[in-house]
């Protein structure tokens, strides 16, 4: 048994923002309340720290199989428990492709011998992410995914959108697609705009992005589904996104921390920069802040994409597109959201927690007899982010050396110690 004394608790779901102490009891929450008292259980003083209901991550990418070098299910799952999160989703963009119930049961049979966060795969959309013909959905979902995009693409044509959302509605499976107008896109390494030009790199605008989003909200109207509009970063995409929602369509949003932290103009020629979708212009960025702070943003998504150093360390046009993202997440939205004074900390954690939640349509609440999946964090604490201690296999982070305010303290996954600070 865990007892968790004096511990700020917020939970957007039970409406709670109180000094409770939490006691777990094997994998789950056994009760919940002032001083309780408990002589048999291990005392973790949390006094001065937040205690919140386990954080997900919608959008991570972790490599295997295909790319260990850059990172494995293991090494990845580590980073994201020094990142506060429970569980994690991975991308299906591996190499094999996880389009079959195979590639799935072997990422979760990899994330059980690690055991350390729970990993919810993504299957791809279409087979082999080609856009051709719908991948095995049904057999994967069986097997254990929660989701399914072919992101790094979009979902090719609106014709295969079409078939993949009345199928993923059969199956009440969300959609999450990587929203992108491919002809736009080609070539392009940055946002354009007077950046871009002024760097002499290819820009792409930023209704690369809105397109698809227009053409992905309309399809969800058509089919009834489910869509989750990944790594969100136009303001132009939010206002369609908001638009939906006020319609009444099954249809949500993630920003990352890149996003609603940087602007084209951190953009030189360092390649830790690079990343798709490109960072912003700073209106769409402020639009993105606007987004968090008003609730038209679902969820708080990191789009980890970690590339090993001897292939992103290359000149601008020839690196691959990503950043890895989970030990900075939080610490990001605590200086852009919380201490910036945009946001509280319930929506904070609803935006890390109850809203990717809803998404997947899970339910998450810190209450008796749920799962104990905790995220305990400081707002507080100060630290430097260090790219080279980072437990991620990879480095490509343009936030190396970074002095922030506030950070996870422990993360708790099915009553374990996952990480502890
Ligand atoms: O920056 C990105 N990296 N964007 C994507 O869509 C794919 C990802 C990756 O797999 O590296
Ligand atoms: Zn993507």
């Amino acid at each position: 048994m865990l007892l968790l004394k004096n511990g700020r608790v917020v939970d957007p779901a039970t409406r709670t923002d109180a000094r409770l102490d939490v006691l777990i009891d094997g994998e789950r929450i056994a009760a919940l309340g002032p001083s309780l008292e408990v002589p048999a259980a291990e005392l973790v003083d949390a006094s001065g720290w937040v205690v919140a209901p386990g954080f997900i991550d919608l959008h991570c990418h972790l490599r295997e199989p295909g790319d260990e070098s850059s990172e494995t299910i293991e090494t990845g799952a580590c980073a994201a428990a020094r990142g506060g999160f429970t569980a994690i989703c991975p991308m299906p963009n591996t190499r094999p492709v996880n389009d079959n119930a195979s590639v799935t049961r072997f990422i979760l049979d990899r994330a059980r011998a690690a055991s350390l966060v729970r990993v919810w795969p993504i299957g791809a959309v279409s087979a082999g992410s080609r856009g051709e013909s719908l991948a095995e959905i049904s057999a994967m979902k069986d097997a254990g995914i929660v989701a399914v995009s072919d992101d790094g693409h979009p979902v090719a044509t609106a014709k295969l959108l079409r078939q993949a959302m009345e199928y993923c509605r059969s199956l009440d499976l969300p959609l999450v697609d990587h929203c992108e107008d491919s002809s736009l896109f080609a070539g392009a390494v940055m946002r354009e705009g007077p950046r871009s030009v002024r760097l002499g790199l290819a820009g792409m605008p930023a209704a690369t992005e809105s397109i698809c989003v227009a053409r992905d909200v309309q399809i969800a109207e058509l089919t009834g589904g489910r869509l989750h509009v990944a790594h969100l970063s136009t303001a132009e995409s939010l206002r369609l996104v908001r638009e939906a929602k006020r319609r009444g369509l099954g249809v949500t949003c993630e920003v990352t921390p890149h996003h609603f932290t940087l602007t084209d103009d951190d953009v030189g020629y360092d390649s830790r920069f690079k990343v798709n979708p490109p960072v912003a212009s700073r209106q769409d960025r402020d639009a993105l802040l606007e987004g968090l702070a008003d609730g038209s943003v679902d969820a708080i998504a990191t789009d980890h994409a970690p590339h090993e150093p001897a292939r992103k360390e290359v000149e601008f046009d020839r690196a691959p597109f990503g950043m890895i993202g989970f030990e900075t997440a939080l610490a990001l939205a605590l200086e852009q959201l919380f201490h910036s004074g945009r946001i509280g900390l319930t929506r904070l954690v609803e935006l890390f927690a109850t809203g990717p939640a809803r998404v997947l349509g899970i339910a998450r609440r810190l209450a008796e007899g749920e799962p104990a999946d905790l995220t305990l964090f400081s707002v507080d604490e100060p630290w430097t982010f260090r790219a080279h201690e980072s437990a991620s296999r990879s480095r490509n982070s343009p936030f190396d050396g970074r002095e922030f305010r506030g950070a996870p303290m422990m993360t708790i996954v099915a009553g374990r110690v996952a990480f502890r600070r």
